[in-house]
């Protein structure tokens, strides 16, 4: 597609964003499908977000993606937001609607697809979630109403407390908390259907760490990973020699994306072109 007069201009605003597949993933499914409509990604520094997002009105860009560290900050400089962001308390989507800025969480949906996809299912069963940040929130968010129990680990307790507090406040969901301490992990894994790693953990550089001993780990267990630099992380890898269901983090870049592309566009997303796109952009990255 001719980039022209009537190209629609989508966006990534965040720092940083040098090193991000959206680009990739986005520009292959409009390609794809025809569409006239461009994604670039925008360097914006916390203390312009407020000019940036005017900039976005006075120029009609017509959709957003947000990232680090601007998720919770864009909130109150946006006209709407859909039910999938106030609840999370973050956004990640925008979509410009005849000039009004909605906020939009595809996290939390992205999620819920990634593991549709894998059979996982997840009514009744017990999860037990690494992590308290921001990805854990969306995720902790989309399954809560669904699993029968939830237990959030995280290194700083009390930040797995607050959101323990906020599901039971905004979902009426109930969830345990607790640290990451080898006894607390051994005694909430043991009877678990599903475990979730949304720490940052495995992450490259520091690709040969696991937060879960592979003795922990077997076929009754499934295991989501959110980490997808690499993809195969070490979590990952004793997993599947153990035999567990496995998800990998791409799986949940792919589907918040795709939920991101049907807001935009209105279109049916092209998920088998995205998740190309997303492997050789990825395989780009590690090789330079
Ligand atoms: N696949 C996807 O589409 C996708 C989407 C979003 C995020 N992610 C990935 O998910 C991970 C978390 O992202 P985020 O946005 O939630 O980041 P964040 O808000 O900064 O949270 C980071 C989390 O990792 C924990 N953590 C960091 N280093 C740790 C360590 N050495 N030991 C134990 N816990 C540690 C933090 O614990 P404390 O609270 O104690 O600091 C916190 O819970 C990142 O690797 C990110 O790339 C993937």
């Amino acid at each position: 597609m001719e980039i022209s007069g009537k190209t629609k201009l989508c966006a990534l605003i965040g720092d940083p964003v040098e090193h991000s597949l959206s680009p990739a993933m986005h520009n292959a499914a409009f390609k794809h499908l025809g569409l006239n409509y461009v994604y670039l990604a925008f360097k914006v520094e916390r203390e312009r977000l407020k000019e940036a997002i005017a900039g976005v009105k006075a120029l009609k860009i017509h959709g957003l993606n947000v990232t680090k560290p601007l998720k919770i900050d864009v909130i109150p400089l946006l006209d709407e937001l859909h039910e999938s962001a106030s609840k999370v308390g973050a956004v990640n989507t925008i979509l410009n609607r005849d000039g009004k800025l909605v906020g939009y969480n595809t996290d939390g949906l992205g999620a819920l697809k990634a593991l549709e996809n894998a059979e996982v299912d997840l009514n009744g069963i017990k999860v037990v979630i690494f992590g308290a940040g921001g990805a854990a929130r969306a995720v902790a968010f989309s399954i809560a109403p669904k699993v029968g129990e939830m237990v959030l680990l995280n290194r700083t307790v009390e930040k797995a407390e607050r959101l323990a507090h906020d599901l039971e406040e905004k979902l009426g969901c109930k969830a345990r908390f607790g640290g990451l301490s080898e006894e607390v992990k051994r005694r909430e894994l043991r009877d678990a259907d599903l475990v979730i790693n949304a720490t940052s953990v495995g992450m490259r550089p520091n690709k040969n760490l696991s937060l879960v001993n592979p003795d922990l780990l077997g076929p009754d267990l499934a295991v989501f990973e959110l980490v997808y630099n690499p993809v195969e992380t070490k979590l990952l890898k004793d997993a599947r020699k153990a035999g567990s269901k496995v998800i990998d983090g791409l799986s949940l870049l792919l589907h918040q994306g795709v939920e991101s592309f049907s807001i935009w566009t209105g279109v049916k997303p092209p998920i088998e072109v995205m998740r190309k796109a997303l492997e050789s952009a990825l395989e780009d990255a590690s090789d330079g």
